[in-house]
This record gives structure tokens, sequence and C-alpha cells, in this order.
């Protein structure tokens, strides 16, 4: 039987015409059958690239197939997307999402609770980042309880940003949903922007919108600009504090000195066009980590344009920080509007294989 692809059912809140080609549900084939199978993995990985996420919903998977499914859409993976040096990594704000299946330890236990007896781990306490530790306000206790008020942990592409490029393809394999009442998120940044997202959602939007919905100035930007990252980049944003919407930090020198961070070697940081070329469908798509950036390199414009107006139109070299962040501000807030984020409903046994690097925030 072919495989079928279908529109994902997306919430009310969502402006749908922005998303006609955003996710779809596998149907009529087992996620490991691409395995063995190069024609549909062929049209999988085209449908990946052309929607961005992939759901196959109610198939049991081993971390073993979970890993396989990673691989084949990119050979180069050998190992979680953060790296394997887990004790290096307890220094960073990433260290919850770091239990390891033995057999497999490309696959992480990420979630939050006590877990048992699975797949050879005997007993991990997984702890879920709230706001409160990371955020420089925090929701009253009270709101949280009487509205079910949340917000965006930390939005982020999958990426270490240091010494390993970014993974083409994530898998998150849903075991165990929590279950209950919906909660609302509160952007907290004077917008009054909310959203209403199921419990333990995973939120994604699509750096092809954020992009398509720039002015063209500042699309101009962006076709010229690249980041440079930090060096151990969640080392260095260990002790800062993130802004109301989770996309950012606050500007206030809680990074950490370069000086004071795990050895590291400048050849082994990482800079990145703002934008990557789909080389199915040739759109743009921003690709900018909002909290972990350092520096703006921008080109100028080309010489053939006589009128040298817009943002940076002679280019330039930005390291200011707070520059950075106000840039970025105004280029990526518009793209995580509640109208265009996608909060996935987890149920059991989800696969959603993300590529391409449509942001998340959980
Ligand atoms: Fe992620």
């Amino acid at each position: 039987m072919s495989p079928t692809f279908e529109p994902l059912p997306f919430p009310p809140s969502l402006e749908a015409s922005r998303f006609q080609e955003f996710g779809r549900e596998v149907k009529g084939i087992h996620p490991r059958d691409i395995l063995t199978d190069p024609e549909s993995f062929r049209k999988m990985e085209d449908a990946l690239y052309r929607h961005g996420i992939l759901l196959f919903r109610g198939f049991t998977l081993t971390p073993e197939e979970q890993y396989d499914i990673v691989k084949a859409f990119d050979t180069s993976a050998e190992q979680y997307g953060h790296g394997n040096d887990h004790e290096k990594a307890t220094k960073t704000v990433l260290h919850s999402y770091l239990n390891t299946i033995p057999r497999v330890p490309q696959v992480q236990v990420i979630g939050h609770g006590t877990v048992r007896n699975h797949e050879g781990l005997e007993e991990v306490k997984l702890k879920h980042g709230h706001h409160k530790t990371f955020h420089r306000t925090q929701i009253p206790l009270e709101d949280e309880e009487k509205f079910g008020a949340t917000r965006f942990f930390r939005w982020h592409m999958d990426a270490a940003l240091y010494n390993f490029d970014p993974p083409k393809v994530t898998a998150l394999y849903g075991i165990r949903v929590p279950q209950g009442p919906e909660q609302v998120v509160w952007y907290g940044d004077g917008s009054g922007d909310e959203l209403a997202v199921p419990l333990g959602t995973t939120a994604f939007v699509s750096g092809k919108t954020m992009f398509d919905i720039l002015p063209d100035e500042w699309k101009s930007f962006a076709v010229r600009a690249r980041a440079r990252y930090a060096p151990h980049p969640f080392e260095w944003i260990r002790n800062a504090k993130a802004v109301s919407t989770g996309f950012g930090i606050v500007s206030e020198g809680l990074e950490t000195p370069f000086t004071e961070l795990s050895p590291w070697e400048e050849q082994k940081r990482k800079t990145y066009p703002f934008l990557w070329k789909n080389p199915v469908t040739g759109n743009l798509h921003f690709q900018v980590h909002p909290m972990t950036i350092t520096d703006i390199f921008v080109d100028p414009l080309p010489s053939h344009i006589t009128e040298r107006k817009g943002k940076y139109p002679e280019g330039g070299h930005i390291a200011d920080l707070k520059e950075i962040r106000a840039i970025l501000h105004e280029m990526q807030r518009p793209g995580i509007a509640p109208n265009l984020v996608y909060p996935h409903p987890w149920y059991v046994l989800d696969l959603s294989s993300v590529g391409g690097n449509s942001g998340g925030a959980n």
C-alpha cells in the first residue's frame, strides 16, 4: 500500500491559509518500513522538505528504529544533536534533556516525572524546565492555577551551534502524554497575545513563514546576514534569563564570560547564514537561534544597486548584544504570533519528524 499524506488538523487559532503546506500525517505505512523501501523513503524525504513536519500516529517503535529513521534522512547523524559528552553538558542549560537510552545513545528520554524500567533505564527522574527557572519574570502561581496560564519555555532550533552542525532531522516519539485541561500561553510582552495549548505541547513555527512575512527591507537584510554563535553557547547562557515570550535573552550582562567557559576553540564556533534554502521547494527559511548568537555579519548590497537604502546597505559587523537582540526581536517576533504557532497535541505513539529546523518551543 502506498503512503498517503493528509493535512494535520489545525486548531482554530492557526491562520490556516498560511499553513496549507505545513505538516502532514502519513498514513498507510509503518515508519520503520521506509527503511527498507527506497521508493517510500524517497516520497517521505520529498514530503518532509515540502511540509516541515511529518506525523506518524499509532505505531510502536524501538529506539533503534527511531535512530535508524533519522539516519535514513541524514546519513551523517552519528550522535545526539548536542553530542554525547554529558559530563560537559551538565554545565549547560540543557542538562535536563540528557537522559540517554543506554543501547542507543543517540536517543534521549525527555519529559517530566519518574520513569521506571524504560529501555534499559532502571529509574530516571525527568525534569522539564518551567519558565520560573529560566525567565526574568514569572507568572504568579495563582494565575497559573486559576487560568492555566503558562509560557513558551524556550524557543529554539535543534542545534548545538558549537563543534557540531545542526541535524537535518529530529524525531520526537510520544510515549506517555499528560492528560488535563488546556493551558493558555501568555506572551507577557505587553502585546496581549495569548494562545490556548494542549498540556505538554511542543509548539512549532515555520521558518519559511517567519521569512515570508518580513517587510522587504528586513528580507534584504536576512539574505545578506550571517549569525555567529558563542563558544559552548548553552553554557554561555547558563546564568542568563529569558524574555517572557521565551524568544530571546534579557540583556543584563549575565552571560558567562568566554574566559570562564569550559575550554573552547575559535575554529569550533559556528557561523551560519540567517536563511537556508530548501533544496526541494527553493523556499528560504529563517534559521537564527536568538539566545546564543553573539555577532551578526552583514554583506553590503550588491554594487549594481544604486539606491543605497534599507537596513545596513553598506553591510557591517554587529557585536553589541542589545542591538543584535533588538534586530532579532523585530525580525522574529512576528513569526511567533499566536496565529502562526502550531501547538502539536501529543498522542501516545506519535512520531514527529521535523525537518530543516522549523523552530520549536516547549
Ligand atoms: Fe528541540
